[in-house]
C-alpha cells in the first residue's frame, strides 16, 4: 500500500490543479457542469435527456446512471453503457475527482484512450467495452491510472501496438480484459506481476508468434483465463496446474504442442477446458482425477491418443464432450452414456472402437448431438437417443454398424439431421422417418440409397 502512493508522487503534481478547479470548489454544482459537459461532448444524447434542468445544488445525483457518495454529494459511479453514446470518451469526465465506477461499455466511442481517466485516482472500475476506441494505449498507463483499479475492460475495441508492460504498476487489478483488439507484439512478462489477478483475458489479438510469459506461473489466483487465438507457440503451460482456484481455461485455436499435464485434470473447480485447434500429443493421461466441476471438456482437433479417460463417466454437471479430430482410440466408457447433463458428444475422425454407449440419451434430457463419423465403431445405434424429446442430430458415418435404425429414433419428431452413410445398417427405413423429409432431413441414410432411392427421391 505504501510503494503506490511513492510511485504516484510524480503524479500528484499534475493532478492536484485539478483539485483546485474542481475539488476545491467543493460544489457539486461543479460536477453538475461536468456531467452536462460530458452530455454535450456526445451531442446531447438523447438516453441523456433527463440531465440539465432545475438549479439545485446537488440535483445531478438524482439523474439517471448517475450515483452519488451522499445526496447532493460527489459523482462517484456513472453507468453509461448501452446508451448510443458517440464520440470521444469525453476530457470532463476526468474532473469528477470521485468517481469509482465507470462503465461506458457498448457505445460507439471512438477516438484514443483518454488519459483525462488519470485524474480520476479513486477509479476501481472502468469498462470501455465494446466501443470502437483505437490506436496505441499510453505507454505510461499503469502508472496513470489510479491505484485502485480493481477491474479494466476493454474488451472489443480497436487498441493497437504493443500491451504497454506498465500495466503491471496496476497491482490491485483483478479483472484485465484485453481481448478483442488489434494488439501485435508479445505477451509482456511483466503482466506476470499482477498477482491478484483473477480473470485474464487477451484473446482474439493480433500477436506476433510468442509463448505465454514464464511469470505468468505467479498468478496463482486465477479463476479464468482466455488465450484463444492469440498465435502462441510452446508446451501446453504446465503451471497452471498450480492454480487452484481455475474455472476457466480457453487456450483454443494457438500452436501448443506437448501433452496435457495430468494435473489439470486434479483442479478442483475447473469448468470449462477449451483447448481445442492446437498441435497437443500424447495420451490425456489422469492421476487423481478430481475436476468434477466440468461443464465443457474440448480437445477436439490436435493429436492426441490414448483411451478417454473414465474419469469423464463420472462428470455429472458435463455438457459438452468434444474429442474430434484426434487420433483417440479405445473404447467409448459405457458411463458416458449416463451422464446426466450430457448435451453434445462429438468424438468423430479418431480410431475410436467398440460401440456407441448403449445407454446414450437414456439419462440424459439434454442430449440434442452426437458425432460419431470416422471411427471403427460396430454394433447398433443406441436406442434411446430420443427417450428425452430433445434430439436433433446424429451422425455417424464410415463406421460399421449394424443392426437398423431404432424405432425411437425413426420417430423422434425433433430430429433434424441424420446421416449413417457407410456401414452395415440393415432393415426397413421406418416410414416415420420418410414424414420427416419434409422437416430438413439432410445427408439422408446413404446406405439405403440402394434399397430405397425411388423413396428417397420423394426427400428432394
Ligand atoms: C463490461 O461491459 C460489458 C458490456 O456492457 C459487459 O458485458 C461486461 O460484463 C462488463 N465487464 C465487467 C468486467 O463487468
Ligand atoms: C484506495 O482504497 C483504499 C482502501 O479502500 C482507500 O483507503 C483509499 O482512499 C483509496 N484511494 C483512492 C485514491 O481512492
Ligand atoms: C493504430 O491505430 C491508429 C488509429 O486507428 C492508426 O492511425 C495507426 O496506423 C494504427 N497503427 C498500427 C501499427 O496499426
Ligand atoms: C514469481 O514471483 C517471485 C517473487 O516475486 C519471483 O522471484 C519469480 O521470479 C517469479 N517467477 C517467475 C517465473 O517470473
Ligand atoms: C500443427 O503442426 C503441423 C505440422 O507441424 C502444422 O502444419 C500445423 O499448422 C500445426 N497446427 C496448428 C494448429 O498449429
Ligand atoms: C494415429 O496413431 C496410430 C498408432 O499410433 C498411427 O499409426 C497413426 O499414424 C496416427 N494417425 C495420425 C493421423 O496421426
Ligand atoms: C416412438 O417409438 C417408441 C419405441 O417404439 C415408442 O415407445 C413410442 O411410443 C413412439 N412414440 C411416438 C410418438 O410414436
Amino acid at each position: 500500500m505504501a510503494t503506490p502512493r511513492r510511485a504516484c508522487g510524480g503524479l500528484l503534481v499534475l493532478v492536484l490543479p485539478c483539485f483546485l478547479l474542481h475539488g476545491a470548489a467543493a460544489q457539486p454544482a461543479g460536477e453538475a457542469q461536468l456531467l452536462l459537459r460530458i452530455k454535450r461532448a456526445w451531442g446531447d444524447l438523447p438516453a441523456l435527456a433527463a440531465w440539465g434542468g432545475g438549479a439545485v445544488a446537488g440535483a445531478h445525483c438524482a439523474w439517471p446512471y448517475v450515483r452519488c457518495d451522499e445526496p447532493g454529494g460527489r459523482v462517484t459511479e456513472l453507468d453509461l453503457a448501452s446508451l448510443d453514446a458517440r464520440g470521444p470518451i469525453p476530457d470532463a469526465v476526468g474532473g469528477l475527482s470521485s468517481l469509482t465506477r465507470l462503465d461506458v461499455s457498448n457505445n460507439y466511442l471512438v477516438g484514443g484512450f483518454s488519459t483525462a481517466l488519470y485524474r480520476c485516482a479513486s477509479l476501481r472500475y472502468l469498462n470501455l467495452s465494446q466501443n470502437y476506441l483505437g490506436g496505441e494505449l499510453p505507454a505510461d498507463i499503469g502508472h496513470g491510472l489510479g491505484k485502485n483499479l480493481t477491474v479494466l475492460d476493454m474488451d472489443g475495441n480497436e487498441f493497437n501496438g504493443t500491451i504497454p508492460p506498465s500495466l503491471s504498476g496496476l497491482r490491485s487489478l483483478r479483472y484485465l480484459s484485453l481481448s478483442s483488439n488489434h494488439f501485435a507484439g508479445t505477451i509482456p512478462a511483466e503482466l506476470g506481476e499482477l498477482a491478484n489477478l483473477q480473470t485474464l483475458y487477451l484473446a482474439y489479438n493480433m500477436f506476433d508468434t510468442g509463448r505465454l510469459p514464464a511469470s505468468f506461473e505467479n498468478l496463482t489466483k486465477l479463476t479464468a483465463v482466455w488465450v484463444e487465438q492469440c498465435n502462441l507457440v510452446g508446451d501446453f503451460p504446465s503451471y497452471m496446474v498450480g492454480m487452484p482456484e481455475l474455472q476457466i481455461l480457453d487456450l483454443a485455436r494457438n500452436a501448443f504442442t506437448g501433452r496435457i499435464p495430468a494435473g489439470i485434470w486434479s483442479l478442483k473447480k475447473l469448468k470449462l477446458m477449451y483447448v481445442y485447434g492446437n498441435n497437443l500429443t500424447g495420451d490425456m493421461v489422469v492421476d487423481d482425477f478430481s475436476a468434477m466441476s466440468l461443464t465443457a471438456i474440448d480437445v477436439s482437433e490436435n493429436k492426441l491418443t490414448g483411451i478417454i479417460p473414465e474419469g469423464f463417466g463420472l462428470l455429472e454437471n458435463l455438457r459438452l464432450l468434444s474429442l474430434f479430430r484426434n487420433n483417440f482410440s479405445g473404447e467409448i466408457p459405457v458411463s458416458i452414456g449416463r451422464l446426466p447433463s450430457l448435451e453434445r458428444l462429438r468424438l468423430h475422425s479418431n480410431r475410436f472402437s467398440g460401440t456407441l454407449p448403449p445407454e446414450l440419451g437414456k439419462h440424459s434430457p439434454g442430449l440434442i448431438l452426437v458425432e460419431a463419423d470416422d471411427n471403427e465403431l460396430v454394433g447398433t445405434i443406441p436406442e434411446g437417443l430420443c427417450d428425452k424429446g430433445q434430439f436433433l442430430s446424429l451422425t455417424a458415418s464410415r463406421n460399421r454398424l449394424d443392426g437398423s435404425i431404432p424405432p425411437g429414433l425413426a420417430n423422434c419428431s425433433t430430429l433434424s439431421y441424420l446421416k449413417l452413410d457407410d456401414n452395415q445398417l440393415s432393415g426397413k427405413v421406418p416410414e416415420r422417418s420418410f414424414d420427416l423429409c419434409s422437416y430438413r432431413i439432410i445427408g439422408w441414410l446413404g446406405v439405403f440409397r440402394r434399397r430405397c432411392t425411388s423413396t428417397l427421391r420423394r426427400c428432394t
